[in-house]
């Protein structure tokens, strides 16, 4: 079982990550993480400090480690599949899924928590809304190319559990 979570900022991709490797037995990662721990930065700093071309050629490198796991559920960041040929490599290195919240959805939960995002430290409520809509406007096309897309109750333990069995 080699499951790539993908999907916007805020569709909870972590939270599946931590829940289904607990569920399912089986190893549990995050990339934001993995790429703040191998840079001993937080996200924030690397796109501060040292761009975010930088971040995401690190993003792509470390991303590379799960073609060597056998087993594993990682949740990626927003902007993983979008970059450096990294959907392709996902969809030949494992299975892709899609959660696909709506932007409402996502802006709601984004709000409290913007400080530690850095595109969206800057922006109003209005302006989060705004710019969820256009990014997901521009990244449907390669989320889209997922082996699997999960939407509103199909989000759930009995949704991943149908993929997983499939895979497992
Ligand atoms: C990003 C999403 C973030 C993080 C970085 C860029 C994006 O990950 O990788 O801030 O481009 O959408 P999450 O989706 O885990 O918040």
């Amino acid at each position: 079982m080699k499951l790539f979570l993908i999907g916007m900022m805020g569709t909870g991709k972590s939270y599946w990550a931590k829940k289904l490797s607990k569920k399912w037995k089986v190893g549990g990662y995050d990339l934001d993480f993995l790429v703040e721990s191998h840079e001993e930065k937080s996200i924030a700093e690397i796109f501060a400090e040292d761009g975010e071309d930088y971040f995401r050629k690190t993003e792509s490198r470390v991303l590379r480690w799960f073609g060597e796991k056998k087993t594993f559920v990682l949740a990626t960041g927003g902007g993983t599949p979008c970059f450096l040929d990294n959907m392709d490599w996902m969809n030949k290195n494992g299975v892709t899924i899609w959660i696909d919240e709506p932007v409402t959805v996502l802006a709601e939960r984004l709000k409290p928590g913007r400080d530690h995002r850095p595109l969206i430290k800057d922006l109003s409520d209005e302006a989060l809304l705004q710019f969820l809509d256009n990014k997901l406007a521009e990244r449907s096309s390669v989320y889209g190319q997922s082996t699997y897309r999960l939407q509103g109750e199909a989000i759930s333990d009995e949704g991943f559990a149908r993929i997983i069995k499939q895979h497992a």
